[in-house]
């Protein structure tokens, strides 16, 4: 995917919002992830840049939809994954989808 498609807006996602919920659920167990010092989970992907990746996990389209959609139930896209569900809301996985398409790629 070209680069000028980024960043992908998502309707009415807080990213600020996003990264308090990011740090209450503890993504960062299994994540490392820019803005949080600590944990620097290592059993998953480094998240820093994944707003500029064209593909959630490598294989789906990184589309707001779907990012929001993985972010509460993974295993509903693909029942192989290692990504837990996360007991997030709707609302909540939007602000940390918005929260994702603010790490870009530096
Ligand atoms: C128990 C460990 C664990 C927790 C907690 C967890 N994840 Fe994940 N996550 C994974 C694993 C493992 C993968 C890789 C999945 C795969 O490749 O099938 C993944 C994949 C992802 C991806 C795709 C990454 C990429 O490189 O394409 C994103 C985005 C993501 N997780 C975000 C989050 C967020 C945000 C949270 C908190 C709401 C979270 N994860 C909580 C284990 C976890």
């Amino acid at each position: 995917m070209d680069k000028a498609d980024l960043p992908r807006p998502v309707a009415q996602g807080d990213a600020a919002r996003g990264l308090a919920v990011v740090n209450q659920v503890g993504c960062a167990a299994c994540h490392s992830i820019p803005d949080v010092a600590w944990p620097r989970g290592r059993s998953a992907s480094d998240l820093a840049g994944f707003g500029a990746r064209p593909m959630i996990a490598g294989r789906l389209p990184n589309q707001p939809d779907v990012l929001i959609r993985w972010l509460i139930d993974a295993p509903s896209l693909d029942p192989q994954t290692a990504m837990p569900p996360m007991p997030l809301s709707h609302d909540q996985a939007r602000d940390v989808a918005a929260y994702l398409y603010s790490l870009d790629d530096d």
